[in-house]
């Protein structure tokens, strides 16, 4: 990439110090875009420094409205406008069973998941609401796999991105015809979320042992792979007629076979055929 589909839009992009985020952020500069990066990890400061003036590094907790407000009030005190909001910023109950976590702990670790993964959207979209109408903008949301199936997440991260889905279609029909709202949901990318610390987790791995065999693509793909999925859709050009929609991007998992992840991947005990090498 390295267009101009952005051209010159200010993008408020929240969990942008590391992963996905700090992926899309690049792609975002790289369209003509201006970001304001939001992160509770002053990482976050280290996009400055690598773009310049295009991009205004924010250390926040979105999980709290006075984060989204300095975040908000970054992009409008220094560009004057707000065309996408983008909330990325999640964390993950590292896929723990319900029978595995201990009944005083889970109050405690469903505010954490959710206070993430749904109250920080709807705080992101609300505190840049008003200049989100004036200027037709959009918003974008980071689903998940988890989104629309079980298994890629304990129930808590489960049920915190079908709420994530549930938020596009209703604020895209809340925000119409004024503010596109959609979403993309990845299925594996190598990065390494938060835990709970309810849950005394820290950080977990995304990509365990024998995911890359389970997928039908039979490749992790790296996280700059939503990029443009996420320009897309920031894109007035590009997407104006797409409200409500979550753009899935799971490498297949959604199609997956049961003797086999995908038709053409040897069936396991007859892998004398090579996985294909990486796309380039
Ligand atoms: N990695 C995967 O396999 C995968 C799969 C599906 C969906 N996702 C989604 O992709 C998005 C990005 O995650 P990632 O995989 O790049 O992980 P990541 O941990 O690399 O990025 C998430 C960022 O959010 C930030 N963050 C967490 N809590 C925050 C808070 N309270 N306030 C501000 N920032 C906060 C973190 O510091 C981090 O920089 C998330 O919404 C995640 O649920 C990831």
């Amino acid at each position: 990439m390295g267009g101009d589909s952005l051209d010159d839009q200010v993008i408020v992009l929240t969990g942008a110090a590391a992963g996905i985020g700090r992926s899309v952020t690049r792609a975002f500069v790289a369209e003509g875009a201006r970001v304001v990066a939001v992160d509770v990890s002053t990482d976050v400061d280290s996009l400055a420094t690598e773009y310049g003036d295009r991009v205004v590094p924010v250390v926040a907790d979105v999980s709290r409205w006075e984060g989204n407000i300095a975040a908000a009030a970054a992009a409008l005190d220094t560009w004057g406008r707000i065309d996408v909001f983008v909330g990325n910023a999640a964390i993950t109950d590292s896929a723990t069973a319900l029978e595995e976590i201990d009944g005083d702990r889970l109050t405690g670790a469903f505010h954490e998941v959710f206070g993430v993964n749904v109250l920080a959207p709807l705080l992101g979209v609300r505190a840049c609401l008003d200049a989100l109408v004036a200027s037709r903008g959009s918003v974008v949301l980071t689903g998940s796999f988890a989104s629309t199936h079980a298994g890629g997440g304990g129930s808590l991260y489960t049920a915190s991105k079908h709420a994530v889905h549930g938020l596009i279609r209703q604020l895209a029909y809340e925000l119409a015809p004024d503010v596109r709202v959609n979403g993309v949901a990845p299925g594996v990318a190598p990065t390494r979320l938060k835990g709970t610390s309810a849950l005394g987790q820290t950080t977990a791995d995304s990509v365990l042992d024998g995911t890359q065999r389970a997928l039908p693509l039979q490749e992790i793909a790296p996280v700059s792979a939503y990029d443009g999925i996420f320009t897309l859709l920031a894109s007035r050009r590009y997407s104006a007629a797409m409200t409500g929609t979550l753009v899935t991007a799971d490498s297949g998992l959604s199609v997956r076979g049961i003797a086999k992840p995908g038709g053409r991947v040897p069936a396991i005990g007859h892998e004398h055929t090579e996985v294909p090498a990486p796309r380039a």
